[in-house]
């Protein structure tokens, strides 16, 4: 039965014209002559060091580096990197104390003692992989032992419209051949207006940016740097991922049979994953680049924000109404407009008065309701605010010429901190507290760290006009455009903005100086990276709680601390299907707590968009509905239709929060996304290789919005089985073969759907998650319609969600796997528990266990719970030593048997 906690573990086509800054629409015009590889002998710590000379001297973009150091090594059974840089001098890479990896060997030191001069071939096997390289001219190939495919190969032949490896200082170029089938996924950010898959000749454009993300197929907010290739090959499916760690803004040119990188600085740093599932390739690239960060319960609640809340009764009125409406709220979030002035960490004394704020805050609090406000990183050049002082008696800010670089943000003039300088970390950290001393906040929410800038080049304040002036977001400064430096000005420019705009357009100029003379150049896009970690040991460092952080800009590794939401959207159809595209690469770059503006960021929604938004934006993995200062309220109460497809929605959000959270839990053990492609289940269903209208819920919801106006139809696609409606169990689909079909869907309908084989763990719901999650438990258990036989299986993963840490074993989590089969006329459930003692002490309780698909069963069942047979299924009290009762046993098909 289940009361037993302790003995059960609960508890392409070629497209050749390349746009390029010269405008070398280069049909066929080839950068570079490559490389020789002259020299390769073992590494120090592993994996083999080479020498590669360039064979003939080019210069396109700039001279080629003459000597390269290759550095190869397998670093796990699964993962292999391929590590190129000059062999002479240090380039820039991605710090090592942000992204924690081996230092490759040193340089010059370790080549030129070569082991064998090569000519030929060669070949370094690892366990999953293989390596094997062509000397001369130098060219490499990754294969997967297993199935003999090639994942990468970066030769080029006379026919391929790019050089085999180009390596400039300024300029560097690689290729990689593709099988014409392979679906890509990846390279962001960027608003995939053609969804997921990536299509032959959009652009892949990698460079933060404050372009809002209403720009479909421009460089967005993050920089992430690695594509997911799936193939089909005879029916099975294979998938792998390659990362290229590397933060200088880049081209990724795709043509369908091949993948150019064309990247302005670094180095090659590349990680291949060998897969070979979806969940694999997560657990592999997310092992490597940072598990996901652990959510604290209240955080998958639903969130309201507005920039426009003016003072403290509108907010606090924002969630009186929510309360009257009977819409689940957990979360109240002040934009800006908390600020005196817009400057960060500070409380305007007249619309939000501390004594109130705090008065406010105990209320919500005691309610189980959490707070958080927006920071920027821009610090108002204003020499009476305390912030400023202290950063400027720090030295914390990014420098041109000697001097803190101005740019302006919201507060006006403003410089920006250098989160890269300890120095920084320290006084920032130091400011989140007083911060927090001040306003008691829950979280910290940091926007424009691309970095948001609204002026570009150099600029001084002006001393005959007011700045900021009438129009915050408009330049009020005197600048001047920096022309007179390389980085300013690189020979070959990237796609910035969709529109080769300069890299120093409206954010720091490339030229200005980190810590360490380090370059604004290289460093850009981890600046949002640089600032998220500075605030996550800020926050931990207040009371030691479960962080919670949503940063707009993203790189590599900015999952292990952050949420992110999709940026400034417009409230329009085409943006709510977006939506889903980026949400779902967000997960594949392991950083699955992600959501989009619900109702749209600006301008107004219609009643019907913001419908059908919130009953998509309830299934987001961050739930939040936000708007812009100029719109209307769009709270979800505003308009009666709306407040009651909320309640609809979100209603069933609440009651699988455990699920949820439990999806968090395997996320940062796995890195397996919370909002998966359909492909993630169902590998080799190739009708769902480029899905983008609809996408799962861990491995078993199916979410199929409505994401067209004046339809209340869905045609949705359903891979092959069976699958439960979540909102009404008696209605069930069977898929053969996995087909299309059309359903009902009604303005306040949207259409959730339970896989078979699956065991939901579902609560009451309620209105704030403390409260929800005190319910007694349900679980929905699913057998395929019609079989006689079926096996089902689901887990959950309960915990103290303050502590900084989401695990087992430190006495405050229970992690349950639940298990249920049915053959021989017989349905059998039981569970196996893990540190069964935390929820036993907590009295949850399992009160209702619903069981569907038992129609082909015929009319006798019996009914076995944890090995007991169970007579009386209507009302079945479990041991109540255990605090574990299951008092019926009901629904769906099961009754009526
Ligand atoms: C940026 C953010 C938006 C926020 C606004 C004002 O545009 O993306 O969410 O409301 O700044 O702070």
């Amino acid at each position: 039965m289940f009361s037993c906690f302790h003995h059960f573990s609960f508890l392409v086509f070629l497209l050749f014209i390349v746009l390029s800054s010269d405008g070398a629409s280069s049909s066929f015009s080839k950068i570079g002559q490559g490389y020789s590889l002259v020299s390769i002998e073992d590494a120090p710590n592993g994996g083999l060091v080479g020498l590669l000379q360039v064979k003939k001297k080019t210069n396109t973009y700039g001279p080629d580096i003459p000597n390269l150091q290759l550095f190869v090594k397998h670093e796990t059974q699964d993962r292999l990197r391929v590590h190129i840089t000059d062999a002479e001098k240090q380039r820039w890479e991605i710090p090592y104390d942000l992204l924690p990896r081996e230092q490759p060997p040193t340089l010059k030191k370790s080549i030129g003692k070569s082991r064998k001069v090569l000519y030929g071939e060669s070949e370094i096997s690892g366990n999953k992989l293989i390596f094997s390289y062509i000397s001369d001219p130098f060219s490499f190939v990754v294969k997967r032992k297993s199935d003999g495919q090639i994942l990468f190969n970066s030769s080029s032949d006379e026919s391929d419209p790019y050089s085999s490896l180009v390596f400039k200082d300024q300029y560097i170029e690689i290729s990689t051949k593709l099988p014409q089938d392979a679906s890509l996924y990846g390279l962001g950010e960027n608003t995939q207006s053609h969804g997921i898959k990536l299509q032959p000749n959009d652009p892949y454009t990698l460079y933060t940016t404050d372009v809002a993300a209403l720009n479909p197929n421009v460089d967005l907010y993050g920089s992430q740097p690695v594509y997911m290739d799936l193939r089909n090959v005879g029916g099975e499916a294979f998938v792998h991922a390659v990362l290229l760690l590397n933060s200088n803004g880049m081209d990724v040119i795709y043509r369908g049979n091949s993948l150019t990188y064309k990247i302005i600085g670094g180095v090659l740093d590349f990680y291949f994953f060998a897969g070979s599932t979806p969940l694999a390739v997560v657990d592999q690239y997310t092992q490597f680049v940072g598990r996901p960060a652990p959510m604290p319960y209240w955080a998958i609640g639903f969130h309201q924000c507005k920039w426009g809340y003016k003072n403290l009764s509108v907010t606090e009125a924002v969630v009186d109404n929510y309360k009257k409406a009977l819409i689940p709220l957990d979360v109240i979030w002040n934009d800006d407009d908390h600020m005196e002035g817009n400057k960060d960490f500070t409380l305007d004394p007249v619309n939000f008065p501390r004594p109130k704020m705090l008065a406010f805050l105990n209320k919500i609090h005691s309610q189980g309701m959490k707070y958080i406000v927006l920071t920027d990183p821009g610090i108002g050049v204003n020499s009476s605010y305390g912030v400023y002082q202290r950063g400027m008696e720090n030295d914390v800010f990014i420098k041109l010429d000697g001097e803190p670089f101005l740019g302006q943000v919201w507060p006006g003039p403003v410089y920006f901190p250098d989160f890269l300088n300890p120095k920084t970390v320290a006084w920032w950290k130091d400011e989140v507290a007083r911060f927090h001393e001040l306003v008691p906040v829950d979280g910290l929410w940091i926007d424009m760290n691309e970095v948001s800038n609204f002026c570009s080049g150099k600029c001084t304040i002006p001393k005959d006009r007011p700045c900021p002036g009438k129009f915050g977001w408009i330049c009020c400064l005197d600048c001047k455009n920096i022309t007179n430096t390389k980085w300013d000005e690189p020979p070959y420019k990237i796609n910035a903005s969709g529109k080769h705009v300069p890299l120093g357009f409206q954010t720091i100029a490339t030229s200005a100086v980190h810590y360490n003379g380090v370059l604004e150049y290289d460093a850009h896009s981890i600046y949002g990276f640089s600032h998220t970690i500075a605030t996550h040991k800020a926050l931990l460092a207040i009371n030691g709680k479960r962080p919670f952080i949503l940063s707009r800009s993203t790189f590599v590794g900015s999952g292990k601390y952050a949420a992110h939401w999709t940026g400034d959207n417009k409230a329009t159809w085409d943006d709510l299907r977006y939506s889903i595209s980026t949400i779902l690469n967000f997960g594949i770059f392991g950083m699955p707590m992600v959501g989009s503006d619900i109702c749209g960021f600006y301008p107004t929604p219609t009643e019907e968009l913001c419908n059908r938004w919130i009953e998509l934006g309830a299934f987001y993995p961050f739930s939040r509905n936000h708007a812009n200062q100029a719109s209307p309220n769009q709270e979800l109460f505003v308009w009666d239709s709306v407040a009651k497809s909320a309640r609809n929605a979100l209603g069933m959000r609440y009651k699988i929060l455990p699920y949820l959270y439990t999806l968090n839990y395997e996320a940062h053990t796995s890195g397996a996304p919370i909002a998966r492609p359909i492909f993630f289940s169902f590998p080799t269903f190739t009708q769902s290789y480029g899905l983008s209208t609809q996408f799962l819920l861990g491995s078993s919801l199916m979410v199929s919005p409505v994401l067209k106006q004046g339809t209340s139809k869905v045609k949705a696609l359903f891979p092959p089985g069976t699958w439960y409606s979540l909102f009404d169990m008696t209605q069930t689909i069977i898929s053969k073969e996995g087909h299309y079909l059309t359903l009902d869907a009604p303005l306040h309908v949207i259409n959730v759907h339970v896989y078979q084989n699956t065991i939901l763990p579902m609560q009451q719901g309620g209105l704030v998650s403390k409260d929800s999650r005190t319910t007694p438990f349900s679980l929905v258990v699913t057998f395929p319609a019609g079989a006689s036989e079926g096996v089902a299986k689901g887990n959950l993963f309960l915990d103290d969600d303050e502590l900084p840490e989401m695990k087992l074993g430190n006495g405050q989590s229970t992690y349950i796997e639940f298990y249920a089969t049915v053959s021989d006329k017989t349905v059998k459930v039981w569970s196996e528990v893990q540190e069964g003692k935390f929820a036993t002490e907590k009295g949850w309780l399992i009160e209702k266990v619903t069981v569907l698909g038992l129609d082909g069963i015929g009319e006798a069942l019996a009914v076995e719970v944890d090995e007991t047979p169970v007579s009386d299924v209507s009302n079945i009290e479990m041991d109540a030593t255990e605090h574990m009762f299951l008092e019926k046993l009901e629904g769906g098909n099961y009754k009526k048997s």
